[in-house]
């Protein structure tokens, strides 16, 4: 059996506000007191996995250390199915791009677009077949942790297409919808309802907090 919260405090390992925020809504009514390793001043390490569960429990790992405090992370990416999985722990990389100035910034059109070229380049009618998956670790202080694996199955599409969401949503078409829309043109609301972080929260809180 899982070693379980049990309320008080816990550690979020990131310093994203955003994510800070919604794994904070998502937890605190079951009694969590979510921390930010930014406010405790708790270094990022390197996130050196080749899988999103080494490197959700790295960032896990890291934060109860240092902290001496029960830690969360999250690990997040699309694996593409032709692609062998790619780019799975390497999915933000590949958007990034060196600026003339010598600033690093992302660029989510490249990104897709090396994407779309690789399945080309395979063959007009390669499997289109993808999934975003979402990895959650729990890190105790003594080294015990559990891990979560949320995944959204879906297909690519080309051009991109829709203005909400960010990252790869304007070419991911989600399963679940069984329709042709991408991440990136339905309702925040709804993709928060069918996604791979949806997936991987319902089945944390269900073994964590025994909610179905
Ligand atoms: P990380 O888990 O914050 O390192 O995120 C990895 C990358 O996966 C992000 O930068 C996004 O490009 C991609 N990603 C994760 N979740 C989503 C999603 O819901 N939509 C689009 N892209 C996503």
């Amino acid at each position: 059996m899982t070693r379980k919260l049990g309320g008080g405090s816990l550690v979020i390992a990131t310093h994203n506000a955003g994510k800070l925020k919604e794994i904070s809504a998502l937890l605190e009514p079951y009694g969590m007191k979510c921390l930010s390793a930014g406010s405790l001043g708790l270094p990022e390490p390197a996130e050196t996995g080749t899988t999103f569960v080494e490197n959700a429990l790295i960032k896990a790992r890291a934060a109860a250390e240092a902290s001496g405090i029960v830690a969360l992370a999250d690990d997040s990416g699309l694996a593409v199915d032709a692609l062998d999985g790619r780019p799975g722990v390497y999915t933000a990389d590949w958007a990034e791009r060196q600026w003339f100035e010598g600033e690093p910034g992302r660029d989510w059109y490249m990104a897709m677009g090396k994407v779309e070229g690789m399945l080309q380049e395979l063959s007009a009618d390669a499997d289109r077949s993808a999934a975003f998956h979402c990895v959650l670790a729990i890190s105790w202080p003594d080294g015990e942790h559990a891990v979560y694996e949320g995944r959204c199955p879906g297909s690519l599409t080309w051009p991109p297409r829709g203005e909400l969401g960010f990252g790869y949503d304007p070419v991911f078409v989600p399963q679940a919808r069984e329709g042709s829309e991408t991440f990136a043109e339905i309702e925040p609301d709804e993709k928060h309802r069918i996604s791979h972080r949806a997936d991987a929260f319902a089945k944390l809180v269900k073994d964590q907090f025994g909610v179905a």
